[in-house]
């Protein structure tokens, strides 16, 4: 079934033809001596890749972190990662390589490329789908709820980012493995936060791997992982464990031993986290600053999460047709996009808008670069919830929305963070009153290890609504 998104095309669908077909050598982004284009990079991805877009076209040069890449962005990119050559042209592999040696593994779904992707990712579909939480929602709601309940307090101030944290990790846990892993959860962020910054987004020195806090949190989801197995075992001894992605895999462990190996189980159960973490804490942190930023949008959110929990059960449907929270989450991704780009490595010289790219270049696919731009989002510093509806449907331009990325390693789990999102931003505005430190500030971005609101974010609860058990509140 078609997630909340609509897809814009099909996926063999050419690119656009380049505007111009430039000659020569590739345009480089003027940066400092030594350092190139580090700070800019630093300071604002999403900015710099738009500013060198205008500036310089869908191809440029930069230099971050001390290593060249070559970037392809705009529309014209984001379609081309969708394309027959564009598969056949990038690999994500060289991007995981430290993450999957980090566990002693040989392989992971991200960085596998060709057959064997699609071997995972068939292996994985069902368990990450949408409609896996079929027939759970209300188990999604209470999950939700006993998170919110067990930390929010009226009159504290929350960090955003944390908070959603902890209930992603909830939600995820009692999803996918049936109890929620809260003796680990201090663990789980640590190890998996480390290991983003370090050994994917590499924006972090090696040298914290070496922090004895990141070992013992590092050792704690080695152990995680090992008690998901055991769980597994004891289940199926007594009797068959339920089917869901965590069972998918191990189930394959026994019967597809060159797929699934010992040695890639950890990674792969305890995958799921690294996946859904950061990115979906980030996103609904920067979805609950739009809503409580507007005081029109917060009030539509709260009229439409009461609305949808005055129902005595709640279904796919009920969730898919919640305009406004599913708008408002689709803003987030927007304007906070958590993959500013995708990283790959040129698996051979192709052409693409007029320039050669080279054989084994590191490239940045700048897929958000049109989220900025007026000619597919007018107005697109405005956090505009209505943007997705019939007849404006912004998003469904040609390579204009792509917060789940693109092709052939576009989000698996898509369709679950969408409801798992939904749900999550319907309950805390069903609950609580929220309102910003002062109503005049302006959200803080941090880029490390994934782009979204500042650690520093933060609301107030000046209420609460809803009390389960109380009826309601005035
Ligand atoms: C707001 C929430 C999320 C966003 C915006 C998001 C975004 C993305 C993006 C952009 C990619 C592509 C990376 C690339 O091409 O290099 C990706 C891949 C992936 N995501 Fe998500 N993600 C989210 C949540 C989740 C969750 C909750 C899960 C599962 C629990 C998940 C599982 C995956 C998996 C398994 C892949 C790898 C797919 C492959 O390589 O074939 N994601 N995600």
């Amino acid at each position: 079934m078609a997630s909340v998104m609509e897809a814009d095309s099909a996926d063999e669908m050419a690119p656009d033809p380049p505007k111009a077909a430039p000659a020569g050598a590739i345009p480089v982004v003027p940066g400092l001596p030594w350092i190139g284009n580090t700070l800019e990079m630093a300071k604002d991805p999403a900015a710099f890749f738009l500013r060198a877009y205008r500036a310089h076209g869908p191809v440029y040069r930069i230099k971050v972190f001390g290593r060249e890449s070559i970037v392809i962005a705009g529309p014209e990119a984001a379609m081309f990662l969708t394309t027959r050559q564009g598969r056949d042209s990038m690999r994500s592999k060289e991007f995981w390589e430290g993450l999957v040696r980090e566990y002693g593994a040989t392989e992971t779904l991200t960085g596998a490329d060709g057959e064997r992707h699609v071997r995972l990712r068939t292996l994985m579909r069902d368990g990450f789908s949408r409609e896996s939480v079929a027939g759970q929602y209300d188990t999604l709601v209470a999950i939700t709820e006993n998170a919110l309940s067990r930390r929010w307090r009226v009159g504290t101030t929350i960090p955003v980012i944390e908070a959603m944290q902890y209930l992603v990790v909830e939600q995820l846990g009692m999803m996918l493995t049936g109890s929620a892993p809260l003796d680990y959860i201090k663990d789980i962020r640590f190890a998996i936060l480390t290991i983003l910054n370090v050994l994917v987004t590499r924006q972090r020195p090696s040298i914290m791997l070496k922090d004895p806090r990141y070992k013992t949190a590092r050792r704690r989801v080695d152990e995680l992982g090992r008690a998901m197995i055991a769980d597994f075992e004891a289940k199926e001894a007594a009797g068959g464990a339920p089917r869901n992605a965590i069972t998918d895999v191990l189930r394959a462990n026994k019967t597809d031993k060159d797929l699934m190996p010992d040695e890639n189980l950890i990674l792969t159960v305890t995958g799921p986290y690294v996946a859904g973490l950061d990115t979906a804490a980030n996103t609904m942190a920067a979805c609950i600053y739009g809503i409580v930023k507007h005081p029109d949008i917060h009030a539509r959110i709260k009229a439409e999460a009461d609305a949808l929990f005055a129902k005595p059960s709640i279904d796919e449907a009920d969730v898919r047709g919640l305009k406004a929270i599913n708008g408002a989450v689709m803003e987030a991704m927007r304007l906070w996009p958590i993959a500013v780009a995708q990283m790959r490595t040129a698996t051979r010289d192709f052409e693409f808008a007029g320039f050669t790219i080279p054989e084994h270049e590191m490239l940045y696919i700048g897929t958000s670069v049109p989220h900025f731009m007026h000619e597919f989002f007018p107005d697109p510093a405005t956090f505009d919830i209505d943007r997705y509806n019939r007849p404006r449907a912004e998003h469904l331009q040609k390579g204009a929305y792509s917060p789940f990325g693109r092709g052939p390693h576009s989000c698996l789990g898509q369709g679950l963070a969408e409801v798992l999102m939904a749900v999550a931003i319907a309950r805390v505005f069903h609950r609580y009153d929220l309102a910003l430190e002062h109503p005049d500030y302006v959200l803080k971005t941090k880029t490390a290890p994934t782009p979204g609101p500042a650690n520093s974010f933060k609301v107030k609860i000046t209420g609460e609504r809803n009390i389960p058990g109380k009826g309601k509140q005035p």
